[in-house]
């Protein structure tokens, strides 16, 4: 489905043309009680009804709408990413559109915006926006983080930073940003690195640019691909067991990613596991589950490292690093680099 608002004649050639993609999440989502904050259905609104929320839009871009899928964020997938990102590569190649914003939910957001950062070939604006609390509750925060969102795409500050992600007026960068805190509203924070900018008043203040390669400097082009290589996370724990890994390689994995303790620190029945991974020929990325922190090089344990990135993060940069080599000195250094 299509829609299209178009911002008053007249004013129309001098806005920028933001093209807003939906997919679903609690930001369009539905609650029987404007108190229920909770046990609502996420992906229940449709993008027409997300921007006929926010007319105040129409001051900011020309918007058009588009309903790429509508579901729960935790139900995204391989499959769902690369029609996203096949569509706003599509969308940004076109003369007549200066922005992309992609509504999605919060759970899956450490995923999606950087598997576009690395995916999305333009140095336009690809902003994500979200919600926490469902459309129909009593201070939805989703209306304002749209708008929010507009506002940092048609800005003319906004190219050439990478995809950005946008909640409580702050922007934030794909790479970093990550979902810390189960139900607040101030949830999305990068701890060590902080944001590119934030919106006060009629105004968006960047502050910072990315310094790792992304968008049109990224190697990684998936201009006709249709499936990635399935790579899986494993946890580190105290009594984690090897047999997570026999079954990671049972289901023919091409890559592990393991969420290890602390900086990355393997257990005995863990580094037995990795190692049989490492056996057959499957690449293993040891991360940390700590939320935040580089997980450095280490001569003594198995693997790779993935540097400061976390271990769903890690996962998205693995798939697609595996879609291009096997060669573990190159793939180790997209880690250091992206
Ligand atoms: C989801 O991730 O789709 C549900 C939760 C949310 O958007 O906050």
């Amino acid at each position: 489905m299509v829609v299209c608002f178009s911002a008053l004649a007249g004013a129309a050639e001098k806005l920028p043309h933001i093209v807003i993609l939906a997919t679903g999440g609690t930001i369009a989502g539905s609650a029987a009680a404007n108190t229920q904050t909770t046990g609502y259905k996420a992906g229940a609104l449709g993008i027409d009804t997300l921007i006929n929320a926010v007319p105040e839009l129409k001051t900011l871009a020309t918007i058009s709408g588009e309903q790429v899928a509508n579901i729960g964020s935790e139900n995204m997938t391989s499959d769902v990413l690369l029609t996203l990102s096949h569509r706003v590569n599509a969308l940004l190649a076109r003369d007549d559109v200066d922005g992309v914003v992609i509504t999605h939910g919060t759970d899956t957001l450490d995923e999606s915006p950087y598997f576009l950062q690395l995916t999305v070939k333009s140095d336009k604006p690809v902003v994500f926006v979200a919600a926490m609390r469902p459309a129909t509750a009593i201070s939805a925060d989703g209306p304002m983080n749209l708008y929010g969102g507009v506002k940092v795409a048609a800005d003319k500050n906004a190219r050439g930073r990478g995809v950005m992600v946008v909640l409580n007026d702050r922007i934030g960068s794909a790479r970093f940003i990550s979902k810390t805190n189960a139900s607040t509203l101030d949830t999305f924070k990068a701890p060590e690195e902080g944001y590119l900018g934030t919106i006060v008043g009629d105004r968006v203040y960047f502050n910072n640019r990315l310094d790792k390669i992304h968008t049109t400097r990224s190697v990684f082009d998936i201009t006709g691909v249709k499936t990635l290589p399935r790579v899986d996370i494993i946890y580190g724990y105290q009594d984690d067991p090897e047999y997570m890994y026999d079954a990671a390689i049972a289901h023919d994995v091409k890559g592990i990613v393991y969420a290890g303790m602390g900086a990355g620190s393997v257990s005995k029945r863990s580094d037995a596991g990795i190692r049989k991974a490492l056996n057959q020929g499957i690449v293993v990325v040891r991360s940390t589950r700590t939320g935040s922190g580089v997980v450095p090089p280490d001569a003594s344990q198995p693997g790779l490292v993935s540097d400061s990135l976390n271990p769903a993060k890690s996962r998205i940069l693995l798939m697609l690093a595996l879609s291009k080599t096997h060669n573990a000195d190159v793939i180790q250094d997209y880690f250091h680099s992206y």
